[in-house]
Parts: structure tokens; sequence; C-alpha cells
């Protein structure tokens, strides 16, 4: 059945690096595009982190911070991907509109967030996210939906008319960026393929055969 898929990609447009020393400004774009064509989970990215047994991991987190040089997520801090960045703090993400025909891989390097920046964010979020991040012990077994919900409502119960601390597992990553690879689908399987990476303080600009 699979094999039978064949998606004859038209054009994601042409990469245009309007300058090498803005590295994500067309990340920016891609993403703004992506909301304004109303995709859904326009910020979703691939998360891979390796662990102690060198077995690298992939799942899917939101973007929720873009700068001139960094990306970032929110997430639990004793999650399994925490954990791991905990080893190796080395991460790649990729990112995939697939009505856009485009793709993006980055390298980094990750860290935390201050904990300054991650209560903003905490105190920006919807009330019940915020009550699902004080209660899930994220990554761990858990024994069946019911106890989550109970949990959940033990959370709501427990705070309620006050508000949700910020719990002092939930914080997040910054990224910084060392090299980023945009994708765009052409006719024929003749993707167009740039990476820009980072070599002594210097961003250097290759086009690769797809
Ligand atoms: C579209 C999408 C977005 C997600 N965003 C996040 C996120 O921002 N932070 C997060 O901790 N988990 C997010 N998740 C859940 C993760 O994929 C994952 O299940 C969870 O973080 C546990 O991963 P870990 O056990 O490898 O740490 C998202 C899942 C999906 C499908």
């Amino acid at each position: 059945m699979v094999k039978e898929i064949r998606v004859d990609y038209r054009d994601g447009g042409r990469i245009v690096i309007q300058d090498d020393d803005g590295p994500l400004d067309l990340l920016k774009d891609w993403i703004n595009e992506a909301i304004q064509k109303n995709l859904i989970e326009a910020n979703a990215m691939c998360l891979s982190t390796v662990g102690s047994d060198g077995a690298p991991r992939s799942r899917m987190v939101l973007l929720k911070h873009i700068n001139d040089t960094e990306i970032g997520f929110f997430t639990n801090l004793n999650s399994d991907k925490a954990l791991e960045i905990d080893i190796n703090k080395k991460v790649a993400i990729t990112m995939f509109w697939a009505p856009l025909e485009k793709q993006v891989r980055i390298l980094g390097t990750a860290s935390e967030f201050a904990r300054d920046v991650v209560s903003d964010y905490h105190f920006s979020r919807p009330r019940l996210s915020q009550i699902a991040a004080y209660t899930s012990t994220q990554s761990k077994e858990l024994a069946s939906i019911e106890v989550l919900d109970e949990e959940f409502r033990s959370t709501e119960r427990k705070y309620k008319d006050k508000k949700i601390p910020l719990p002092n597992h939930w914080g997040g990553y910054k990224i910084l960026v060392e090299s980023i690879e945009y994708w765009s689908g052409r006719p024929s399987r003749l993707h167009e393929r740039v990476i820009l990476q980072s070599v002594n303080n210097e961003w250097k600009k290759t086009r690769l055969y797809p």
C-alpha cells in the first residue's frame, strides 16, 4: 500500500537566503507562511535526543521561542527528553510542512531557559494546560487513564480559586543553532537544499544535492 504513495512535488519555491548572518530569518518566514495558510501546528517540530545508551529518540514538541540564533520549547524537566539532554546537550530538530513542500533541519546545543522565562510562559498558558503541566509526571509509568484524570481533578481542587504555581519540574530549553538546512520540494525529485553552518563564528552557506 505505502509503496504506491507517490507525491509529485510541484514547487516549494526557491530558497533565497537574504543574509547569511541571519540564518533563522527564512525559518521565521516559513513558520509565518504556515500560520498564514492556517496549517495545523505550524510550529510543531520533531526533537531528537541521544541517551546514555547512544540510541537516538525523537518526539514532537512545539517551537515557542525563536530569535536570531536560538529556538526553544517547553517541557517537563524530569521527562525522558530532559534526562537525555542532561547527558548530551546536542540535539537535532526537524520541521516539515507538507502543503508548503518545505523541510528544515537543525543541529544545536540545548540549555535550560532561565526560571523567569519559564514563569512568564507558564502564567501565559490556559489554566487547564497549567494544571496538566503541574499534574503530569511526564514519561513515567501510568497505571491507567482514570488515575491521570483523578490526579488532574485533585490539582484542580487543591488550587480552586488560586493560581497554579509554577511547578519545579516544568521548564524548557533553548537551542543554540549550529547548523540549519532548508529544503524545498521541486518536480522530479530535484529538490533544493541549502545548509548554513556556523564555522569559527561565521555562517558558511553550502548547496547540497537532493
Ligand atoms: C504536535 C505535538 C506537539 C507536542 N508538543 C510538546 C511540547 O511542546 N512539550 C512536551 O513536553 N511535549 C510535547 N508533545 C508530546 C511529546 O511528543 C512527547 O510525547 C512527550 O514530551 C514525552 O516525551 P519524552 O518521554 O521523550 O520526554 C507534543 C506532541 C505532539 C504530537
